[in-house]
């Protein structure tokens, strides 16, 4: 189950990520069900024992006296009556716990991902504070799950002893008017008494089983209601990378405004587009869409002349070298990192660092490429990790590349530098590149300028400065700021 739970995490709809911190992911996957399975299979060890016992303790009293053990089955109903409200009760308070220990989860991710920002602006209290009123919820949620897992046996427990009592009384009656033999009694007394045992044992094991199953659907929740990612069944072996967007529109939610509208761009293979906008102006969206990371409401993708949507994922992903905003790094070694998913070819990956300019900084390392780098490479620099993801997309060598703010961390030296790297990348190769410095975008075949989700215009860089737009006023602010390298938008 935990394996097929992470296999679904591999393919799932990228709303699972939205809808769920990674916190309660992991703690369904790692923890509920490991929790859920122990608790059911302790359960059903002790149904076993107790249920047979009690089995065969009722044969033997319907063998001594039928009648008699007829008044003990008057309980059950009571006992099962007990057992379902307990039960639904004890399924309520579980389900909120989960709830309440994914949210405690959540404020310590949180935590642990933002420590150096709560430390600077002293946020401590408030966060302490926001903890302990969590976990005084699920104390309290603790408190009355045992609660009511405990009621259950006191309860049965009267029921039967009610029971016992009505048995003896009859009995008593009975060898009154019949003349019982004293030992028979004694043996079916010993028999009655010695049943309670094996029931109170069965009472208790409602509550595990309840909370094991609990944990169990939530895993099963996950497996089940989780969508996968749609695909197709498409695949090229290596696209030539014509792009046609036809009128598409992204909506993230049906409140916000969408944030791309009726956009159409049509990319010839070998082209390079560079996209500039303010931020919020849907350049990331719109090379997300061609990821398939994010899906449009209206319009087509094509790629090839093949809508992507009937591309088989793999395939179409296959195609795609990204150098994302947000670089992420898995703790791993330099090679892993930049093989990431292929064969580790240690020469290409000399190549790669080296067109990269990361040669030197790998040389200092303690174990060259085969160093580990850490919980997403953060003993690394922002423009080092931002280089190493570069290496990772000339790894690649894909078809198309998408550079988003590729060489936004990189001083101006360093920038220079993987621009060579960058421009070798570029050639033979469809390219997207969102870039805040006009300097980069400069060399493009062509410039599209977007706005909320719209082009504005497009053009080379030449054509836009005549045209005396947009642009060309934030060309400008450029210049008067002295240095072009940092004219940002
Ligand atoms: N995952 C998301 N969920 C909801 N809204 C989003 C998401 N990503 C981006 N947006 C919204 O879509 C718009 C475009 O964002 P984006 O494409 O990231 O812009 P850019 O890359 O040009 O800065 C913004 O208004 C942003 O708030
Ligand atoms: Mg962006």
């Amino acid at each position: 189950m935990r394996q097929a739970m992470f296999t679904k995490i591999l393919e799932a709809d990228l709303k699972l990520f939205t809808n769920q911190s990674s916190s309660a992911l992991s703690n369904t996957v790692v923890y509920e069900v490991q929790n859920g399975s122990i608790m059911l299979v302790n359960s059903i060890l002790s149904l076993t024992r107790n249920g047979l016992t009690l089995l065969a303790l009722t044969g033997y009293l319907l063998y001594l006296n039928w009648k008699l053990t007829l008044i003990v089955t008057v309980m059950f109903p009571s006992v099962a009556w007990v057992m379902r409200v307990l039960t639904k009760r004890l399924h309520k308070i579980t389900k909120a716990s989960q709830s309440a220990t994914d949210s405690l989860a959540y404020v310590v991710e949180e935590n642990v991902l933002a420590h150096r920002d709560i430390r600077l602006y002293a946020a401590q209290n408030s966060q302490a504070e926001r903890f302990s009123h969590l976990s005084d919820s699920l104390r309290h949620l603790a408190m009355k799950s045992t609660v009511a897992g405990a009621a259950m046996t006191p309860m049965t427990q009267m029921l039967a002893a009610i029971a016992l009592s009505a048995v003896i009384s009859v009995a008593l009656v009975q060898s009154a008017s019949s003349g019982t033999s004293v030992g028979g009694f004694v043996a079916f007394v010993s028999a009655m008494l010695m049943i309670i045992a094996p029931i109170r044992q069965l009472s208790e094991v409602s509550s595990p089983i309840t909370r094991g199953l609990v944990a169990l659907e939530r895993g099963l929740d996950l497996i089940e209601s989780t969508a996968s990612e749609t695909e197709g069944s498409f695949s090229k072996q290596r696209a030539c990378g014509d792009i046609e967007f036809s009128q598409v529109t992204v909506s993230y939610s049906p409140e916000s405004a969408p944030a791309l509208k009726d956009l159409s761009l049509s990319i010839k293979s070998g082209e390079t587009v560079a996209l500039v906008g303010a931020s919020g102006s849907g350049k990331t969206t719109l090379v997300n869409l061609l990821c398939r990371f994010v899906d449009n409401s209206a319009g087509h993708v094509l790629l090839d002349g093949q809508n992507i949507k009937d591309w088989s994922l793999q395939s179409l992903r296959a195609q795609l070298a990204f150098v994302s905003q947000h670089v992420v790094m898995l703790n791993d070694s330099v090679a892993a990192n930049v093989a990431l998913g292929m064969p580790i070819d240690a020469e290409k990956i000399k190549h790669c660092l080296k067109a990269a300019n990361l040669t030197r900084f790998v040389d200092e390392l303690p174990q060259g490429i085969n160093t580990v780098v850490g919980h997403n490479a953060t003993q690394l620099s922002g423009g080092q990790r931002q280089r190493l993801a570069i290496a990772r997309a000339l790894y690649k060598d894909a078809p198309i590349l998408i550079l988003d703010e590729a060489t936004s961390a990189l001083d101006t030296e360093s920038e220079r530098t993987v621009q060579d790297a960058l421009e070798q990348l570029i050639k033979n190769r469809t390219t997207l590149v969102i870039a805040h410095r006009l300097s980069t975008v400069h060399h493009a075949d062509r410039i599209v300028v977007m706005d909320t989700g719209r082009i504005i215009e497009t053009g080379s860089h030449t054509e836009l400065i005549q045209r005396n737009g947009q642009y060309a006023r934030l060309y400008k602010i450029g210049l008067h700021d002295g240095t072009l390298e940092s004219a940002t938008i």
